[in-house]
């Protein structure tokens, strides 16, 4: 009798004790530098109050969202002394609830700096602020034109605290790649037109590209999370998200049956199809149709067909029917298929993996 096993058709399993883990041995790297935490879509879709509740309990007292309403959410779950960073910066209208909540913004234009200055003028109180500059990725910050024009008016900053001068790196999980040289030259010329300032440069890669990039503060998010820093080489960080699909359904199948939508794949022999309620509505991703792997007991067995909204197809041909009860559950990132092998599969990169992991599964 086929029954469904369980109330979800996956279980994600976060291990808060690697992301400790982690987060000590990147602290460990960092030496005198303080290790922050990127914590920004929900903690890279691990969940942003246990991953900040686990990091708190390794000291970490710096935390970097997106947006004021990411920040809104943690900020109850965090002592009053830990940092919430805005990375895109104050909300025009906002600006009580972001004071309230007790948020630094990063500034990243001349704009955003003369709002923030004019509403410390306003409640006269010195207000703290991270101050942004693109040095090589033209996404955030100030530009080398705005820089000068910063550098040049100084009285900008009246009333701003500038906590740190920080900018972020384009390739650096490519050791070799000229452009960190280039945007760490860059950087240690705009600091020093603003001596005595505190800076921050370093995400995950960063951090793995020595102590030049160091600074004061690192800004880690996907490494915490497991992710490889560091391409080409063995990944020293511990894995977080497991995965494990449940087996809904299984058939046997004669020679030439397509499987799935579109028929993309069909049996060249009998086979047996099994069937785990997992799909791209789970951000299980449509690209590893025909391409991803799942292990059953510890085999690696095919993803056959097309991934459907709610379901993927394994040809589980080679395994024996004990293994494959309805209910019992196949790994899907697991320590034989990390979230990196995942998103090569998928042609993408763990950060895209893990940030679509999705709102249906059991959650431990
Ligand atoms: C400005 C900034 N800093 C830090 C991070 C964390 O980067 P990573 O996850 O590569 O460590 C990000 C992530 O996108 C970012 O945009």
């Amino acid at each position: 009798m086929m029954q469904v096993a369980g109330k979800t058709g996956a279980v994600l399993r976060i291990d808060l004790r690697a992301i400790r883990d982690n987060y000590r041995l990147l602290q460990g790297l960092l030496g005198a530098g303080q290790c922050g935490a990127a914590v920004k879509a929900d903690a890279y879709g691990l969940g942003v109050v246990p991953v900040a509740q686990a990091l708190l309990r390794e000291s970490c007292r710096h935390f970097f969202v997106a947006h004021l309403e990411e920040a809104i959410f943690l900020r109850p779950h965090l002592p009053t002394e830990a940092q919430i960073y805005v990375m895109h910066g104050s909300p025009v209208g906002y600006e009580a609830e972001f004071l309230e909540n007790n948020c630094i913004p990063v500034l990243n234009s001349i704009d955003q700096i003369i709002f923030w200055q004019q509403l410390a003028a306003k409640i006269q109180r010195r207000l703290p602020a991270i101050v942004q500059f693109d040095t090589g990725m033209a996404r955030m910050g100030l530009s080398a034109s705005e820089a000068d024009q910063l550098f040049g008016k100084p009285e900008l900053l009246d009333g701003i605290e500038v906590q740190y001068l920080m900018s972020h790196l384009a390739s650096a999980e490519d050791q070799s790649n000229p452009m960190n040289q280039q945007q760490l030259l860059a950087f240690n010329a705009l600091r020093s037109r603003m001596p005595g300032c505190k800076a921050s440069l370093a995400n995950s890669s960063g951090i793995f590209l020595g102590k030049d990039f160091h600074f004061d503060l690192a800004r880690p998010g996907a490494a915490l999370y497991g992710v490889a820093p560091v391409t080409g080489q063995a990944n020293p960080l511990k894995p977080v998200a497991h995965l494990q699909g449940r087996i809904i359904q299984t058939r046997e199948i004669p020679a030439g049956t397509g499987v799935g939508y579109g028929s993309t794949w069909r049996s060249t022999q009998t086979s047996r199809i099994a069937t785990v309620a997992v799909g791209y509505a789970d951000g299980w991703m449509r690209s590893l149709s025909n391409r991803g792997i799942a292990h059953i007991a510890g085999h690696a067995v095919p993803m056959v067909g097309n991934v459907s909204m709610d379901t993927i197809t394994l040809d589980v041909s080679a395994l024996a029917a004990t293994h494959l009860q309805p209910g019992a559950l196949v790994d899907l990132i697991s320590a034989d298929n990390t979230v990196d092998q995942v998103a090569a599969r998928a042609g993408t990169i763990g950060y895209e993996i893990l940030t679509s992991l999705g709102g249906r599964y059991e959650r431990n």
